[in-house]
């Protein structure tokens, strides 16, 4: 998809789904101000456009993006896929994967989680797919140029990490819900 159509559509998908992770990011990963020792930096993985570092920047956090195919002329965005985390990864980092998830296979999403685990926590915003989900979200959900929408519940419990919060909300188009969403919040678990 082009990026002025990217762009249109966005309009529409774009706000919930900052507003959640936004949220966030603000209750389990940026620490009391007094306590404050390191910035946090978030890790937006398959950035698309780079829209969050908007985001980390009103948050105090630090931003880089990630993605195959990157925006032009941005200083916060190198070119890479999840699968190249790990050079990038920072102990502070909050990785984000926004709209994402689902275009990653189960190779290369289980070796962004491994490496994930690194730093200091993942944010995964992506379509809900279970029981609940309406018959239009799963339409929409069929033809998404991503071919790797998951069942809930791959969510619910990663292997590794502990799930802190989890979002559900719908995208609305003109008042009516099309895409069933989801975001959650995970730290990694203590290794045994
Ligand atoms: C639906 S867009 C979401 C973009 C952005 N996160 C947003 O929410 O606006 C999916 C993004 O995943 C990127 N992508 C596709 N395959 C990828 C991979 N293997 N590793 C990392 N990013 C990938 C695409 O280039 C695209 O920017």
């Amino acid at each position: 998809m082009g990026t002025v159509a990217y762009g249109l559509l966005a309009k529409v998908h774009w706000p919930a789904r900052e507003r959640a992770i936004r949220g966030l990011v603000a209750r389990h990963f940026l620490p009391a101000e007094a306590n404050r020792r390191e910035m946090i930096r978030m890790l937006d993985v398959g950035c698309g456009p780079g829209w969050l570092a908007e985001t980390a920047a009103s948050l105090g956090a630090d931003y880089l993006g990630l993605d195959p195919d990157p925006p032009r002329g941005r200083s916060d965005v190198v070119e890479g896929r999840a699968a190249d985390v790990a050079g990038h990864l920072e102990a502070r980092d909050v990785v984000i994967v926004n709209g994402t998830a689902h275009h990653l296979d189960d190779v290369e999403f289980e070796s962004l989680l491994t490496a994930a685990r690194g730093a200091a926590g993942v944010i995964v915003c992506d379509h809900a797919r279970d029981e609940t989900t309406s018959a239009r979200s799963r339409f929409l959900q069929s033809i998404d140029r991503g071919r790797h929408v998951r069942d809930f519940s791959v969510f619910a419990s990663l292997a590794g990490w502990q799930r802190l919060e989890t979002t559900r909300f719908p995208i609305r188009i003109a008042g009516i819900a099309a895409w069933d969403y989801f975001a959650a919040a995970y730290r990694p678990e203590a290794s045994s």
